[in-house]
């Protein structure tokens, strides 16, 4: 597992590099971070101005983590409201801020509640996965939490023949390829992951043959079809710094590429298709970060009986691993 502590950087969301962030405003977030006792956590979605200014830069599983264990009295959570509520739940006498209140997922909103109590009714007695990518009340009516880096290990451990997996299909499916145990899926996806098409795919893999295509497990089947690892967003980062490889062929959103572009500047990093962002992500800027800092706002508030509801199945999984 790889945590990023990250510096002032060149900024590009699809590789060409321009100096992005504002060095006033770094030095702003800086001091109020001191002054507040904040931890700043970030996606690595994230976009790089934002990358450069957190304490730690990792995927759901590894912030996920790295929420629990704070002793900060403050976590600014510069990715969507289902991470930073999963913070709130695991930290609840923390300030949980979200700099960009409209950050949202639609995967996550994808099934509410009531909808996932209707699931259950209709496949009674099996046990609920959620993808952490989920609302904290979906949460607090499931079982099981995982992540993308630990899905099939979570599928594995939980005692039940027949599992329902919500919302996401692709990660589903994927976890449906690795395991013995029947699986009944919510049909959510992803909007930018399902952009990446099976042709996308192929066409990236004629053009660099050499090349290794590491995906996302949000992405469409046809297209780990064609994929020779399918990985988390930091399982990408990982895998690659351990391998010889010189070329990567990337399906995922394009923040990562960047990443991978950065820290190995040596190497060749491809998008499979046209770059995807997520619109969600891009939604907090440097500013936000230093006015949710300045202001304590807007903060997570959470019903304290539904976050103890909805932290059973995530300190599950975090037991597992
Ligand atoms: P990770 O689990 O790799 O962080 O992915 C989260 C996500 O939202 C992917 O779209
Ligand atoms: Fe949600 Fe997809 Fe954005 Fe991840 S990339 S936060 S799943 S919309």
């Amino acid at each position: 597992m790889v945590l990023y502590r990250t510096m002032f950087e060149e900024s590009s969301a699809d590789g060409a590099a321009h100096i992005d962030a504002d060095t006033a405003v770094l030095a702003e977030i800086a001091r109020l971070k001191r002054e507040r006792r904040a931890l700043i956590l970030a996606h690595t979605y994230q976009l790089p101005e934002v990358q450069s200014a957190a304490d730690l830069v990792g995927d759901s599983l590894e912030l996920s983590r790295a929420a629990a264990r704070t002793d900060a009295r403050v976590i600014v959570f510069c990715g969507v409201r289902f991470m930073a509520e999963t913070a709130k739940i695991l930290a609840p006498d923390r300030t949980v801020l979200l700099p960009a209140e409209s950050a949202g997922c639609p995967m996550a909103d994808s099934i509410t509640a009531e909808d996932l109590r209707a699931f259950k009714a209709r496949y009674p007695g099996r046990p609920v996965v959620a993808y952490v990518n989920s609302t904290a009340e979906v949460k607090a009516e499931s079982d099981w939490c995982c992540t993308s880096a630990n899905a099939v290990k979570v599928i594995e451990a939980v005692d039940s023949p027949e599992i329902l997996c919500v919302p996401d299909r692709n990660l589903a499916r994927w976890c449906q390829r690795n395991t013995s145990k029947k699986l009944i899926w919510w049909d959510g996806f992803c909007l930018v992951h399902v952009r990446i098409s099976a042709e996308d795919a192929r066409s990236a893999k004629a053009q660099y043959p050499d090349a290794l295509l590491l995906a996302h497990p949000e992405c469409e089947p046809e297209v780990l079809d064609r994929a020779d690892h399918v990985l988390s967003t930091s399982q990408m980062l990982s895998f690659v710094a351990g391998s010889p490889a010189r070329r990567f062929l990337i399906a995922t959103e394009a923040e990562v590429v960047w990443r991978l572009r950065k820290d190995h500047p040596e190497r060749e990093f491809y998008t499979v298709g046209p770059a995807r962002h997520c619109a969600n992500m891009k939604k907090t800027r440097l500013a936000d970060v230093a006015r949710a800092l300045e202001t304590g706002k807007p903060s997570i508030e959470l019903d304290p009986d539904l976050m103890d509801r909805a932290r059973a199945p995530i300190e599950r999984m975090l037991t597992l691993s």
